[in-house]
């Protein structure tokens, strides 16, 4: 499959939450926090806006490419808590970075990013394009119950961002697939005021069945590495790199496990910022790169999971000329503030 990731880079807001900071108004506690999750602290927006995070990663990561806006055929952005159902967060990205090209949002929850890429795939495919932006942006904290310990405690907000190229052979393995289940993860969308409307709805608020979604992720990241593996003819101890969708590290931690691989494999970014939903793996990617911990011709096996129940999973080969195979930019500038 032609495609090549040619640059990385996210945003995170200014405000810091600790776990202590939650437990002060919530029954909660670092130490529950930080055994039953592996997250410390989480970024939340204050003054930022969600089209602000993502104009900064999406000009990051077109900087890392040495890709000029100018040069998009296409901006994806995936989210599922946008400033505007319209127009679509994709869009105000677009107008900001100076593109002129077709733009839209794409929905699949905490998969969304490996959905975007089978996308761009066909994109570069059907040649309409050779230079896409994905950018995942989240703003989690708007649609959570904060008076529930149970799920406010996982999420934070963020974005990150890809620039893909149509040259290549960077995608080794792709694989999709939804399972219906609309009540495992659920995020009622805007009631409106229809004088017509007799549904019956409860509050505009996000809720899970925790367990079932824990058990989910592990059984999928290990079903996905092995078929990614099993696609591309390669044994799964010979993939180089990890990177899941980071929920809960105690997730990361079983399906290492059941893989038979050791869990220093597997990238792990939640303890600063919880769950991003769908920006957690381009910003796990993006922070693999900037680490320098990412060389041409290693393989990278994705898989994000979340509401669908949708699952997207992918096997790349890092290929010479992408990002972080050159001069690497600072990491902390990656994750710099916003204000
Ligand atoms: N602080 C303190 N106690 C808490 C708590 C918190 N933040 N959240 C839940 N508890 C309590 C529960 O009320 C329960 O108390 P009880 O035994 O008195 O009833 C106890 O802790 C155990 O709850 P349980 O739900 O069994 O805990 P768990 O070990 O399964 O962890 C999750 C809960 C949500 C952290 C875990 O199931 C998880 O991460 N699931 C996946 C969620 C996910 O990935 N969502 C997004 C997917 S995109």
């Amino acid at each position: 499959m032609g495609l090549r990731i040619l640059g990385t880079g996210s945003a995170l807001p200014a405000r810091r939450v600790t776990n202590e900071e939650l437990s002060g108004f919530l029954d909660t506690s670092d130490e529950w926090i930080s055994q039953r999750t592996g997250i410390r602290a989480r970024r939340v927006c204050t003054t930022e806006t969600l089209d602000d995070l993502a104009t900064q990663a999406s000009r990051r990561a077109l900087e890392s490419a040495g890709v000029d806006a100018s040069e998009l055929g296409a901006v994806i952005c995936t989210t599922t808590s946008p400033d505007h159902v319209m127009p679509a967060e994709a869009s105000v990205v677009q107008g900001s970075i100076g593109a002129s090209c077709p733009s839209f949002d794409l929905a699949a929850a905490c998969a969304g990013f490996v959905f975007a890429l089978d996308v761009a795939d066909g994109i570069f495919a059907r040649g309409r394009a050779r230079r896409v932006l994905v950018v995942s942006a989240e703003r989690c904290t708007r649609y959570l119950d904060w008076t529930d310990r149970a799920t406010c405690v996982l999420f934070g907000d963020g974005a990150a961002a890809a620039v893909l190229g149509a040259e290549g052979e960077g995608l080794l393995s792709l694989r999709l697939s939804t399972q219906p289940d609309t009540g495992a993860l659920d995020l009622p969308g805007i009631p409106g005021s229809s004088p017509f409307d007799k549904t019956v709805r409860g509050p505009q608020l996000f809720s899970m069945r925790g367990r079932e979604i824990f058990k989910f992720g592990v059984t999928s990241i290990e079903r996905e590495v092995r078929a990614l593996a099993a696609d591309a003819g390669m044994e799964v101890a010979d993939i180089d790199h990890f990177v899941f969708h980071q929920a809960n590290g105690r997730i990361l931690d079983s399906a290492a496990t059941r893989l038979g691989i050791d869990a220093s494999r597997v990238v792990r970014t939640l303890a600063e910022t919880g769950n991003l939903s769908s920006a957690c793996i381009p910003h796990a990617l993006d922070h693999l790169v900037r680490s320098g911990g990412l060389t041409a011709g290693q393989t990278v096996a994705i898989v994000g999971f979340g509401a669908g129940l949708s699952v997207g999973s992918c096997l790349i080969r890092w290929e010479e000329g992408a990002a972080g195979t050159g001069p690497a930019l600072p990491h902390a500038a990656a994750k710099a503030p916003l204000t």
